[in-house]
């Protein structure tokens, strides 16, 4: 991407994006689907995108935005990041899909299980829900028992016993599938008690329910489950699917000093890459090794080698922290100009994956005239889902982010009166 193709946001009319739409909802359902359907976002999020490098991303029509979603989590270390694109290349120049895996998968391997600590074996697909649903068919295998236990609200993928959409779900898919509040213990143990016994407990680093204020775990929560898991035989699932190697280059709950069972990765592993993993302990390896999970793209070579360059880079450049530093001043930036023009909101989550919203705010309507000010002032982040920060982020980014926020600030405050 030249510079010469950057161009003022807004400068460019939306005719690229307005011409593939039209073509789009004569031959994909809907024109869209899923979480990057931009049809309940607000008129200013282009539809389509064409490229990405480090913290800049721009659209069909040449519109630059600083990005503050990163794909939704996969983009870690930047788009095209050089080491990352230079192991997936050099791997798919060789293969990427064939007879059987590359050598690349045992290296991938042993790299994270030096990496994360409950980790002694691992479980290779492609998408967060590939590796949520296998934790549960491992955990049901080892156990002999049907029963889930799930935090209300909570997203872990899209098949029929976790999809927060009830079109096209029987009854049979969620028979097994009981609740529990986040943050409570009390009602875990409440929903094992009201039995049958549960084959696992699955739960989030923390609680981000799209479109809610985020909620740091409790530690002590976070202690009464493991607890409460061993008690009763259940495996302890940690969805680190959306938060992994973004918050800690281990599990996200090794700082809490929690370890689960069992782990499912995916989004920034391979940043952008498509990747998904398992990770467990010793004490579900057989039964990880008697379930039958596979898929025609699972074992391919050269996402894996994406995934090895980057939890090297991940290490070597000190993602995590810069990624942590970045987001508190992303923070104290946006908590300043909201407080200057009187504005109350909550800015919630750890620094690198936040989210604001605006006190009384009913159906989204402020968060939506602010996010889509922000994205007419060159910053695309998200009025209903958590943010993403990169570390690819440079210092003159973020104060380009901050100068969208200000007009987006004054885009609410003029809204208001
Ligand atoms: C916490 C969590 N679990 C599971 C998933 C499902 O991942 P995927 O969309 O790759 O299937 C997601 C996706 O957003 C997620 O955030």
């Amino acid at each position: 991407m030249t510079e010469q193709l950057v161009r003022p946001v807004g400068s460019r009319p939306r005719s690229v994006d307005a011409d593939l739409r039209r073509r789009a909802r004569a031959v994909i359902p809907g024109g869209m689907y899923g979480h990057q359907s931009a049809r309940p976002l607000p008129d200013e999020y282009p539809q389509f995108m064409r490229a990405g490098r480090g913290a800049r991303i721009w659209d069909v029509d040449g519109n630059e935005y600083v990005d503050l979603m990163c794909s939704y989590g996969p983009i870690v270390l930047g788009h095209q990041h050089p080491a990352v694109e230079e192991a997936a290349a050099a791997q798919a120049e060789l293969a990427d899909c064939q007879n059987g895996p590359g050598a690349v998968m045992v290296d991938l391997a042993e790299l994270l299980v030096r990496t994360v600590r409950h980790a002694d074996w691992a479980i290779f697909a492609k998408n967060g829900t590939d590796a949520t649903t296998t934790c549960v068919t491992i955990a049901r295998a080892q156990t002999g028992r049907d029963r889930i236990l799930v935090a209300t609200g909570a997203y872990h993928g899209a098949a029929p016993w976790c999809t927060p959409r009830p079109a096209g779900v029987t009854t049979a898919d969620r028979v097994n599938i009981g609740h529990y509040t986040y943050n409570d213990l009390a009602s875990a143990q409440a929903a094992v008690a009201a039995g049958p016994e549960p084959a696992a407990i699955v739960v989030s680093p923390f609680k981000h329910d799209a479109g809610f204020d985020q909620e740091l775990v409790d530690p002590a929560f976070a202690r009464g489950l493991r607890e409460l898991c061993t008690r009763i035989g259940a495996a302890l699932i940690l969805d680190d699917v959306r938060c992994g190697f973004r918050l800690h280059l281990g599990s996200s709950w090794e700082p809490v000093g929690v370890d689960p069972d069992l782990s499912a990765w995916s989004k920034a592993i391979a940043n952008g890459h498509p990747l998904a993993a398992v990770l467990g302990n010793d004490a579900f390896r057989e039964a990880a090794g008697r379930i039958f999970v596979t898929g025609s793209f699972w074992f391919s070579a050269a996402a894996m080698a994406a995934a090895v360059a980057t939890i090297r880079a991940l290490r070597a450049e000190h993602a995590v922290e810069t990624m942590d530093r970045l987001g508190r001043e992303l923070r104290a930036g946006i908590m300043a100009q909201a407080a200057a023009r009187g504005i109350e909101v909550n800015y919630t989550g750890p620094p690198a994956m936040p989210y604001l919203t605006f006190v009384g705010d009913r159906d989204h309507q402020q968060a939506s005239a602010f996010a889509a000010a922000a994205m007419r002032n060159g910053a695309y982040l998200h009025p209903r889902h958590n943010w993403f920060i990169s570390a690819a982020m440079t210092q003159a980014e973020l104060g380009r982010a901050l100068v969208a926020t200000e007009a987006a600030f004054a885009a609410v405050g003029e809204a208001r009166t």
